[in-house]
């Protein structure tokens, strides 16, 4: 992988103007904010799922602690702000954005960006996933689900997925932000144009954005 740094000031540009970084190039994002937000029982009671949005997109810090939420490490040890079964930590959280599309990379807490091309018309067949400013797309790599079997990577890709996409839901209900997990999602084709490989599955897509005014 190119480990070519951007700055910071690029990120904005990027969510602004659209594609100023080259494939593989590594974003850092902003230190996420570890204290603060919406007391928890606030946020349990204004989490929903939404499904118009507006086309402004989230600012360097909103996706800084959007991913965090999601599944960023929060121990020294590496483990993470959501469970997974046996640790296996399986899930990779890709973003479409109209700008292009990348993978978080949690040890050093950036995008890797993959590609510009805008491929929001692959991440789901309603409407308004076109117009969302992100789409989040979960993916289990079965290769790190070492020692279990094909029913019980399945089933675990399953479960743990809800755990990261509940976070985001919180995440967003705090932000006063708008989404939906989305099951209705074409997997195949997603693991096509998101050049996954083999081991690599498509679970759930995660609409995110400002709510429409
Ligand atoms: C696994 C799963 C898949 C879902 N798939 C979709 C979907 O493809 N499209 C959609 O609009 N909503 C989808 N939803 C959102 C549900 O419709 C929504 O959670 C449900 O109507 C309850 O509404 P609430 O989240 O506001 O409580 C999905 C929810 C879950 C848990």
């Amino acid at each position: 992988m190119n480990a070519k740094l951007c700055s910071i000031g690029l990120l904005t540009l990027l969510l602004s103007v659209h594609g100023p970084l080259c494939a593989n190039d590594t974003l850092p994002l902003p230190e996420p904010r570890l204290t603060g937000g919406m007391p928890l029982f606030e946020a349990l009671n204004k989490r929903q799922s939404m499904r118009s949005f507006s086309e402004q997109p989230l600012s360097p810090e909103q996706l800084s602690g959007l991913l965090w939420a999601a599944f960023g490490i929060n121990r020294g040890d590496g483990r993470r702000t959501a469970p997974s079964a046996r640790n296996w930590q399986q899930f990779d959280i890709y973003l479409i954005m109209a700008g292009g599309w990348y993978v978080y990379e949690p040890v050093a807490h950036a995008l890797v960006k993959l590609g510009d091309e805008d491929l929001r018309h692959y991440a789901g067949g309603q409407e308004w996933v076109r117009e969302a400013p992100l789409n989040l797309i979960f993916v289990s790599d079965h290769d790190r689900m070492q020692g279990g079997s094909r029913d019980h990577r399945d089933f675990y890709s399953a479960t743990d997925v809800g755990f990261i996409s509940q976070n985001v839901y919180l995440y967003c209900a705090s932000e006063g932000l708008a989404t939906v997990v989305r099951g209705v999602v074409d997997r195949q084709r997603l693991h096509e144009v998101l050049q996954l490989r083999p081991s690599q599955h498509v679970i759930l897509g995660q609409t995110v954005g400002h709510p429409a005014p």
